[in-house]
């Protein structure tokens, strides 16, 4: 959920399709680009790999393993600061995004410290590269949770990976749809199920024009969603909130990170 609701837009739940919600997400995140780079830029860093609000970095986690020489493909970069790391590492990292604001920011980053990040425009169902291109595809945050059509997205996955290869992607932990998005206290009471799968909508109170979408899938609907598409499962990352770390980023902060888990990253590989 976003960290910049406007005052003119009315939250509700219910059903929206793939179409609608690309209309409104491609247009929000080409509006909210400048102010997400501006508030969060620093804390990705330019070259740098966060999973999350909590701070972790794939140099601690490793979760991608080891990148030199690999061909990757960050799906829903952003400004391509993931690829960027990946590219320091070694490997051949591609961005893929649905935002042309934020791929202009993405190209900023790669003149501002000389790596350039390979990018196009484009949507997590339906990847623009030939069959078996990649060796890794992960997301950091990135598109899976904006789609409506997930199986298309998991499908188009696979496709683009090269057998054995690695899929991982961090999410909102699905826990969390339980909770206010608020990251006080009374974002530690649940007061929504956590089985609705109804999507979360932002619609313009004036045009009554859907704004924003984010799309919930509970832990199950993710491990029966991988296995679907012939992932093996290798690990469910939870990281924990950590004791030196105090910055607040939309719901998640340190009065809720160290009772309940604001982020989930799969860790996954397509069976050989
Ligand atoms: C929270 S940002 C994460 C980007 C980057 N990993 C970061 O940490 O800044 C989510 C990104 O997903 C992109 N996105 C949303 N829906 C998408 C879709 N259907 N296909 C590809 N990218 C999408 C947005 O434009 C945005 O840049």
């Amino acid at each position: 959920m976003e960290d910049h609701l406007p005052q003119s837009v009315r939250v509700e739940r219910r059903p929206v399709s793939e179409r609608e919600s690309r209309a409104a997400n491609g247009p929000d995140w080409d509006r909210y680009a400048d102010e997400y780079q501006a508030t969060h830029g620093a804390f990705l860093g330019d070259a740098g790999f966060v999973w999350g609000p909590e701070g972790h970095t794939e140099d601690e986690l490793a979760i991608l393993g080891d990148v030199s020489d690999r061909d990757v493909l960050e799906v829903g970069s952003g400004a391509g600061q993931c690829s960027r790391w990946v590219r320091i590492h070694g490997g051949r990292g591609f961005g893929l995004d649905l935002s042309h604001r934020q791929l202009q920011h993405s190209r900023r980053l790669d003149g501002e410290t000389g790596i350039g990040v390979p990018s196009v425009r484009g949507t997590a169902t339906d990847l623009p590269f030939a069959g078996a291109s990649f060796d890794i595809v992960f997301c950091s945050f990135g598109a899976l949770q904006f789609v409506s059509d997930i199986d298309d997205a998991l499908a188009e996955v696979r496709r683009v990976l090269r057998p054995g290869g690695r899929f991982a992607f961090s999410i909102t932990h699905p826990t969390r749809w339980m909770f206010p998005d608020d990251p006080g206290e009374p974002g530690l009471t649940a007061t929504q199920s956590y089985w609705d799968r109804t999507p979360y909508v932002e619609v313009d109170d004036a045009s009554g024009v859907v704004s924003y979408v984010e799309h919930h899938r509970t832990l199950g609907d993710w491990v029966r969603l991988l296995a679907r598409h012939h992932f093996v499962l290798a690990d469910l990352v939870e990281p924990e909130w950590p004791e030196d770390h105090d910055r607040v980023w939309g719901g998640w902060s340190r009065t809720r990170g160290v009772l309940t888990p604001g982020t989930a990253i799969f860790v996954a590989h397509l069976a050989a």
